[in-house]
């Protein structure tokens, strides 16, 4: 016990937690972590330090239980405070506390201030960004022998959602050097199957025939990509284009960096829908969840009907409503994808601090940036306005063995991963479309040099640090 004791005094836990050693101190955040109270219980004896750690305080404690005694678990209150709050700070990039909504069955409609002919954002909380993709195909229409277009460097959701509604996901290639969907390669393929021919041109033509319907881009890293680009060409095809924005909150991208009306713009709120991801390594984590943004009523109220069965009435509203609370009507054979209270009282906590969460992770990558720029093994990630830094994915020269250069990264105690294994290689895709892995070079080219590095808020300078030489280390 005693040299447990000293182990946390002296060690790591001492060394890790105080703010003041920080170059950010964030008004907000004067607490310790209870994430780190519980993991750095593991540096006692390892110098470990994981791939991704959520930042969770006490304020999140205090919203779970605050929850959990209310007597309501589900969807209810939390969650539509959570989807006013999300949603304005998408249009306005200010937070507002709904707290005296929170008894209510309904809110009033936000109004849009991005200018006229803008729109007020919806937004709806779901289980997942999976469900969210799911059901936005579904209200865009996506059916059965349809195609949506989906970068091939993506993560298995993004291409499976196209599966459920029994439609043909159409892999485009990244940009050379890029992570994202390349929109030279996208306009290609939808020339293509717009003139009945099939989507991908090697061996004499192969893969999915038929009508474009919708794009799905993704905002890799979280870093935002060319949505005036793809923008112009869902335009000139008239596809829909469902942001895959799982990995970019918030993304802030200024006039110009988007095509359509406004001043400022985050990337899920450019496109007919964007939908995020709350997963436990998100930027805004809450283990599991998600939101749909959209400013179009017609795909808001499909979606809303539809992540609850089918019904016509949310469960909050039949208990707070003054009509008959065990009467509903099933409109259509909907899904079981709210998101529910525990999960939103620990969202609304995490976006109340999204821009202290950015500056962490801003910091940490620009540490990255000066150890790895101008040394020929690697080629740090592209950045550029309204990264949200979600990830680091450094590229490591050819002659390096990026599989070797993981293991050897295991061994030293850092955790890391690859983001993403293309999915045209994976033996569904491959074995159904018939592809080889050089269908899209560009992707498994990054694909082989790709390894992401741990980013997550609350890393210490010594962590950071431990990083980078254990990066040199396991590729020299
Ligand atoms: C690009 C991308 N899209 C969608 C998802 C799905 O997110 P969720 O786990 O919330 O369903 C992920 C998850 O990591 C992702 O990386």
């Amino acid at each position: 016990m005693n040299h447990l004791l000293g182990g946390l005094k002296g060690g790591r836990l001492a060394g890790a937690i105080p703010y003041s050693s920080r170059p950010f101190k964030p008004a907000r955040l004067t607490i310790t972590p209870v994430s780190h109270r519980l993991t750095h219980m593991n540096h006692i004896n390892h110098m470990n330090i994981p791939f991704a750690r959520p930042f969770i305080g006490e304020e999140e404690e205090e919203a779970c239980l605050r929850v959990l005694r209310s007597g309501w678990l589900t969807t209810g209150g939390e969650t539509l405070a959570f989807e006013h709050e999300f949603a304005s700070f998408l249009m306005s990039g200010t937070l507002r506390n709904t707290a005296e909504f929170l008894h209510s069955a309904n809110m009033a409609p936000l109004e849009s201030n991005s200018g006229a002919g803008d729109p007020a954002l919806r937004c709806l909380a779901v289980n997942s960004a999976t469900s969210g993709l799911h059901l936005t195909l579904e209200a865009c229409g996506v059916g059965k022998g349809d195609v949506v277009l989906t970068p091939a460097y993506t993560f298995a959701s993004t291409a499976e959602v196209v599966r459920y509604l029994g439609a043909e996901p159409v892999f485009v290639d990244v940009a050379p050097g890029t992570f994202h969907m390349d929109p030279n390669a996208l306009e290609a393929a939808v020339q293509r199957l717009a003139t009945g021919e099939q989507a991908y041109p090697a061996r004499g033509g192969f893969g999915p025939k038929g009508a474009p319907k919708a794009a799905l881009p993704v905002h890799y890293g979280g870093l935002p990509c060319d949505m005036n680009a793809i923008m112009t060409v869902a335009a000139r095809y008239d596809l829909k284009v469902i942001e895959d924005a799982a990995h970019s909150f918030p993304s802030k991208l200024n006039p110009g960096d988007f095509a359509g009306p406004g001043s400022t713009r985050f990337a899920g709120a450019i496109g007919d829908a964007g939908v995020f991801s709350f997963y436990a390594t998100k930027p805004l984590a809450t283990g599991e969840g998600g939101m749909v943004a959209t400013r179009s009523q017609e795909l808001a109220d499909r979606v809303s009907i539809m992540r609850s069965h089918g019904i016509d009435r949310t469960i909050w509203n039949r208990y707070t409503d003054t009509r008959a609370s065990w009467y509903y009507e099933v409109t259509a054979p909907g899904y079981k994808y709210n998101m529910p209270d525990i999960l939103s009282a620990l969202g609304r906590v995490q976006l109340s601090r999204c821009m202290e969460l950015l500056a962490m992770r801003m910091h940490i990558a620009a540490r990255y940036d000066a150890a790895f720029s101008g040394d020929d093994r690697f080629i740090i990630p592209a950045t550029g306005a309204g990264d949200a830094r979600h990830l680091y994915p450094l590229r490591l020269h050819p002659s390096i063995n990026r599989d070797a250069f993981i293991q050897t990264m295991r061994t030293l105690g850092v955790g890391v991963s690859v983001h993403f294994i293309p999915l045209h290689t994976m033996p569904y895709y491959r074995d159904r479309y018939g592809f080889e892995d050089n269908d899209f070079p560009e992707s498994f080219k990054m694909f082989k040099q790709e390894v992401s590095l741990p980013l997550w808020p609350g890393m210490t300078e010594e962590e950071i640090s431990s990083v980078i030489s254990c990066v040199r280390q396991a590729c020299s």
